[in-house]
């Protein structure tokens, strides 16, 4: 039996997602994987669609869809092409059907912080990466940050040797099986959704991730512990349809696009925040954070950093030294 106070919110938000749009309004589905309080995209997400539908009322009507209750990060960019949704921001690491060029956000230890990530994509060379895929029917609008990336496990990861022989989960990338493997690890791909359960049954060992998907989706309350490694990123391209932007009539899109680029603008200089203030929250629900000694860094560096080679003709030297001068 459900409580009446699940009840009441259960129609509560039937009736708003209901109530929201209108006959003749423009209807976008925007589909996402992650929480929406405490994270940078489900914030963001959530911020877009109020001021959409505040705005652009009697226009367009935006429905979010977070938690993967709609698409999952494997299915949503084909579902995108079809037509039935019509905004997702998936992270940088799931255009791998698409798009070479986006690896370079997943060598590890490329950027050294999200200063250097913003300052590349602002780069010209960064802001051509959003229309790299029209010809494969995808634009992008704009890139939403999340953060960077923390290992954990079910044994204490402290030097890059503890990672031998533990299975991984990682995103469907090239570049982050590679990084796995070069750790003595096993790489497995799966969907953000099927983490927890492969964790908490033991389908793999560990995983990868921010602060805010650790704590989101208590990754923490099945591994032994996070060691705040810093060793890569994830961010998120905000994406739609060629064929959906095109249909749109010229006023919609501008309003949309600096609505869109307002909200970037507002919750990208938050994120750092937000992973922050999720990294306490982990501490604080006795989730375990391990520092790693300046030598101990040194030593995952070493051991990851030779991933570059294999992946320097797919991203171009001429990229990874334009990301290398943001670090500076
Ligand atoms: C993941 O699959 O781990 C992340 O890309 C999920 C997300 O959207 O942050």
């Amino acid at each position: 039996l459900m409580s009446a106070v699940a009840a009441t919110a259960l129609m509560t938000s039937a009736t708003t997602a209901m109530a929201a749009c209108d006959e003749g309004e423009i209807v976008i589905k925007f589909s996402h994987v992650t929480n929406t309080d405490k994270h940078p995209k489900g914030i963001a997400a959530s911020l877009l669609e109020q001021r959409v539908n505040e705005e652009m009322n009697g226009k367009v009507c935006l429905e979010v869809f977070p938690n993967s209750t709609l698409y999952n990060d494997n299915q949503v960019l084909e579902a995108m092409l079809n037509g039935d949704v019509q905004l997702a921001a998936p992270s940088l690491s799931k255009f791998e059907q698409f798009t070479k060029q986006f690896r370079i956000f997943d060598l590890p230890f490329m950027f050294k912080n999200m200063d250097a990530v913003n300052a590349f994509q602002n780069s010209d060379t960064g802001q051509a990466m959003k229309e790299s895929m029209t010809r494969r029917g995808l634009l992008g609008l704009a890139f939403w940050h999340n953060g960077m990336k923390q290992m954990s496990a079910n044994k204490p990861l402290e030097n890059p040797s503890d990672a031998e022989g533990l299975k991984f989960r990682v995103q469907n990338s090239e570049v982050l099986k590679a990084q796995m493997a070069a750790l003595g690890g096993s790489p497995q791909p799966m969907a953000f959704s099927e983490v927890y359960g492969a964790l908490q049954t033991g389908v793999v060992d560990g995983q990868e991730n921010t602060w805010s998907n650790i704590y989101g989706k208590k990754f923490f309350e099945v591994q032994d512990g996070i060691t705040e490694t810093n060793h890569g990123i994830i961010d998120y391209l905000l994406v739609t349809s060629t064929d959906f932007w095109d249909s749109l009539p010229e006023d919609v899109q501008t309003q949309l696009a600096t609505i869109i680029n307002e909200v970037t603008e507002t919750r990208n200089s938050e994120a750092y925040t937000v992973n922050q203030a999720a990294k306490q929250s982990v501490i604080d629900a006795g989730g375990v954070v391990r520092q790693l000694t300046p030598e101990q860094r040194a030593a995952w560096v070493e051991t990851m950093k030779p991933v570059w080679d294999q992946f320097k003709d797919d991203v171009g030297q001429e990229n990874i030294d334009a990301a290398q001068k943001t670090n500076q």
